[in-house]
């Protein structure tokens, strides 16, 4: 028998699928930021559409670990277009923001149920997100500095650039330690 609660079960697979389409999402938002030459976003949107799928991987084996089986959803196509890199960054803080929403309440029924494997897996997803939305929000400022002029997409796109350098080399470093 499964050590997971139904409601935590359904929750679980709710985040595969979240994980999954923010995965997808990222992927279209890479080759949106391709087609507009925006290199720099490209690689930040490449970066974090493979740490999507880590995140979404992650529940899988867990899942697996407390003897279920987990749903592999079918995902929604995401946005293909959009007018401008400003309004990229907005959406994309939008979407984090459903996301850590999606894990409180998995930390909000884990906790009413006692179950607290599910409390301490979900804790990694917790600093993860505010890290994440930390990021964006850097960007969004950096981005209200910029504004709107001529150049402005160039500085945009070295602004993004640097900040993904510096995130891969801090990961890289993590993963020495
Ligand atoms: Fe894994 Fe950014 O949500």
């Amino acid at each position: 028998m499964a050590d997971l609660s139904k409601n935590v079960i359904s929750l679980l697979n709710s985040q595969i699928l979240y994980e999954s389409y923010a995965s997808n999402f990222y992927l279209a938002l890479a080759y949106w930021c391709d087609c507009q030459g925006l290199k720099g976003c490209k690689s930040f949107f490449m970066r974090q559409s493979d740490e999507e799928r880590v995140h979404m991987l992650k529940i899988y084996e867990y899942m697996s670990e407390m003897g279920v089986h987990p749903a592999t959803p079918s995902i929604e196509q995401p946005p293909q277009e959009y007018d401008k890199i400003q309004d990229v960054f907005q959406k994309v803080f939008e979407q984090e923001r459903k996301v850590t929403m999606a894990i409180h309440e998995i930390v909000r029924v884990s906790t009413l149920e006692n179950d607290y494997s599910t409390l301490n897996f979900m804790q990694w997803y917790i600093s993860e997100q505010r890290e994440e939305e930390a990021v964006i929000r850097d960007i969004i400022d950096k981005i209200k500095v910029i504004g709107e002029g001529g150049q402005s997409l160039y500085y945009i796109d070295k602004e993004v650039e640097k900040l993904n350098t510096a995130i891969v080399a801090a990961e890289g470093a993590e993963g020495a330690e």
